[in-house]
């Protein structure tokens, strides 16, 4: 039987992981990233295969929902063929399936879960369901193999922002996190109200460099006292400067815009990130997410961290979006302290948060 077998399976990965490798097979496909990777031990990638759309979306300025599912079912083969050759390995080496079941778009998370529930289903190899924001944390453990909870996580993507406490390598508490737009969203509508194109986050970096610091778009401080975030304040107010500038005709100085956000979003990030660490004495903040591939948030938080002791680690940029190691990585670290075995019955958990952990699923 199909749920005995699993079962026993799981609980053997938690009996044996410090006799012998485990290797997790990790599916990704929240957004417009179909991935999936071998890893092996939580730590060592043996594969990690990653078919972007971004070419597909570009031309609608965004993530089109109903294009991107089709687009994963059209992918999720080969991308797993390819996966399984690189790591010269069969499914039948494969000792737990992880898969990302939620945040993200339902659609884009249904064809993930589907397939992983068939291949768990067709191999008896047990299913483990992944909550993609800590996958982002977990992006880390594959970049540092010395890194060990505890610490401080900021998470900066294109659906989230968050400063989490990350007890154990199960176990968080969540700080804060944004109360309206996230980071890599408010990068990516700026981006579009300048016409610099999608996804917009790199692109407002790269401008941000050639540019200046002059124009002031808050003056206010944000959420003072608390670690939430807002950004969209500055967003509304840059497409409004935009808006306004256009209909008296003039020109649009988009490289000191960029750099003027640019300067705001990370003064945030950083001043929040580290008066996180201090509140909650830690020596240690662990980046992740698409907006950590930031340079600015790179250099600037590296710097903070310096100045207060802190060390800061960022994925290696390869990382820092979405893929299938992250979810493989982090589902490994559950399976070892015997949590996140998914039944056939796992739905796409859309608007999950690290407060809103999954409901128990029964085998
Ligand atoms: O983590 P991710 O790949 O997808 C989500 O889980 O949302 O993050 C994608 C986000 C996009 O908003 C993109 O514009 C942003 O990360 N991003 C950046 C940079 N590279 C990617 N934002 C700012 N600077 C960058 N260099
Ligand atoms: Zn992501």
């Amino acid at each position: 039987m199909y749920k005995d077998i699993v079962k026993q399976k799981f609980n053997e990965i938690r009996k044996n992981y410090k006799k012998q490798d485990i290797l997790v097979l990790g599916i990704e496909s929240s957004c417009d990233e179909t991935s999936i990777a071998v890893v092996r031990n939580g730590r060592e990638r043996l594969s990690n295969v990653i078919a972007t759309q971004i070419d597909i979306h570009a031309r609608f300025g965004g993530v089109v929902p109903e294009v991107a599912s089709r687009n994963h079912l059209l992918a999720l083969d080969t991308v797993l063929e390819e996966a399984l050759t690189k790591a010269n390995v069969t499914l039948e080496d494969i000792d737990a399936i992880a898969v990302t079941y939620g945040a993200g778009l339902v659609g884009a998370l249904m064809v993930g879960v589907s397939y992983a529930k068939a291949l768990s289903y067709a191999t008896n190899k047990p299913l483990i369901a992944v909550n993609h924001i800590k996958g982002h944390i977990s992006a880390n453990y594959l970049t540092y193999p010395e890194l060990k909870p505890p610490f401080v996580s900021l998470i900066v993507s294109g659906g989230h922002t968050a400063l989490v406490k990350v007890n154990d390598y199960t176990k968080n508490t969540l700080l804060g996190s944004t109360i309206d737009d996230a980071v890599g969203e408010c990068y990516d509508k700026v981006a579009k109200t300048l016409g610099l194109g999608y996804p917009g986050g790199i692109v407002v970096d790269k401008k941000a460099h050639e540019g200046e610091n002059n124009i002031k778009f808050v003056s206010h401080e944000i959420l003072p006292n608390t670690f939430d975030f807002s950004f969209s304040g500055i967003k509304t107010s840059i497409i409004n400067y935009v808006h306004k500038l256009k209909q008296a005709g003039k020109e649009i100085p988009v490289n000191d815009i960029c750099a003027s956000m640019q300067a705001q979003v990370v003064g945030e990030l950083v001043n929040k990130s580290i008066g996180a660490c201090n509140k909650c004495k830690s020596k240690t903040l662990v980046v992740g997410g698409g907006v950590s591939a930031n340079s600015a948030l790179r250099e600037e938080l590296s710097r903070a961290g310096e100045q207060n002791g802190i060390k800061v680690y960022f994925p290696e940029i390869k990382l820092t979006g979405d893929n299938g190691a992250m979810i493989a990585s982090e589902g490994y670290f559950m399976a070892i302290n015997g949590e996140g075995l998914a039944g056939l019955d796992l739905t796409p958990a859309p608007n999950i948060n690290l407060k809103w952990e999954r409901r128990k699923e029964k085998l």
